[in-house]
C-alpha cells in the first residue's frame, strides 16, 4: 500500500516547553487512533528530547528535525550534527524555502545535507518550490536533481520529497491539488516509485480533502496548521477518511 505521510513544521511556534508539552500531548492523544496515515512532528530542536518522551514508542507518531548542519562536528557554533539529530529524530527536514532564503542555503548546502542525513540513517524530507506562480515544474525539478547530486540511486526509496512552492507557504493561497499532481509527476521522474512526495503551502482542515483525493500526493507538510492541534488533528482525520482506510 502506497504510504500517506503528515508532516507538521513547527517551524518557531510553540515557544515555551508547555506549549509544546500541550501541543505534542493533544495531538499523541487525538491522531495516535487515526489509522493508515505516518505522522512526523517537526518541533524547534530544543524541545525534541521532551516531546520524544510525550511519544514514548508510539509507531505512528515519529519525530524530525527542521534542520542540521552537514558537518560531523566542529567549532560550528549554534549548529546541530547529524549525529545529535539521529539520536532524537528519524527525520530532518531540508532545504525549507525559508532556510533557503533566510539564511542563504544553497543547493550544495542542501545537497550535503541530504547526504548527511543518509549517511547518519535519517530520512531527509527534502523541499522544493518555486518563488513565483508557474505553469511548469522547472524550478523545483532543477532543485530536486541538485539535491540528489551524487545521492546512490539505491537510497532513493528512503528519502521523502516536499513540493512547496514559495507563493503558497503561510499565504492562505494554497496550489490546486490539480496542478500539485502535475508537479509530483514530474518530479516522480527523478526519484523511485515509492519515494512519498507531498505537498505543502496552506494546507489546512478545509482544503486537505483535495490533495488526498489525487493518487499522485502522498501526503502534505503543514506549517502554520500543525501548531493549532484542532486544525492538524482535522487534517489527519480528513486525509485518512478520504482514503478510506480499513483498520
Ligand atoms: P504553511 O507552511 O502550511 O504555513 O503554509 C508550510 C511550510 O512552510 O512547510
Amino acid at each position: 500500500m502506497k504510504r500517506s505521510i503528515i508532516v507538521g513544521n513547527w517551524k518557531m511556534y510553540a515557544t515555551s516547553i508547555a506549549d509544546a508539552h500541550i501541543l505534542a500531548t493533544t495531538i499523541r492523544n487525538k491522531v495516535a487512533p487515526v489509522i493508515g496515515i505516518e505522522v512526523v512532528l517537526c518541533p524547534p530542536a530544543l524541545w525534541l528530547p521532551e516531546i520524544k518522551n510525550i511519544l514514548g514508542d508510539n509507531k505512528k507518531i515519529l519525530l524530525g528535525a527542521q534542520n542540521m548542519a552537514y558537518e560531523e562536528e566542529g567549532a560550528f557554533t549554534g549548529e546541530i550534527a547529524p549525529s545529535m539529530v539521529a539520536e532524537m529524530a528519524k527525520f530532518c527536514i531540508v532545504g525549507h524555502s525559508e532556510r533557503r532564503q533566510y539564511f542563504d542555503e544553497s543547493d550544495q548546502d542542501v545537497n550535503e545535507k541530504v547526504l548527511a542525513a543518509l549517511k547518519h540513517g535519517i530520512t531527509p524530507i527534502i523541499c522544493v518550490g518555486e518563488r513565483k506562480r508557474q505553469n511548469n515544474a522547472a524550478e523545483p525539478t532543477r532543485q530536486l536533481a541538485a539535491a540528489l547530486y551524487h545521492v546512490p540511486k539505491k537510497y532513493f526509496k528512503d528519502i521523502i520529497v516536499a513540493y512547496e512552492p514559495i507563493w503558497a507557504i503561510g499565504t492562505g493561497e494554497n496550489a490546486e491539488p490539480e496542478y500539485v499532481a502535475k508537479v509530483a509527476v514530474k518530479l516522480r521522474e527523478l526519484l523511485h516509485t515509492a519515494t512519498p512526495i507531498l505537498y505543502g503551502g496552506s494546507v489546512k482542515g478545509s482544503n486537505i480533502a483535495g490533495y488526498a483525493e489525487r493518487p499522485e500526493i502522498d501526503g502534505v507538510l503543514v506549517g502554520g496548521a500543525s501548531v493549532r492541534a484542532a486544525e492538524f488533528i482535522e487534517i489527519c482525520r480528513v486525509w485518512s477518511n478520504s482514503k478510506n482506510f480499513k483498520s
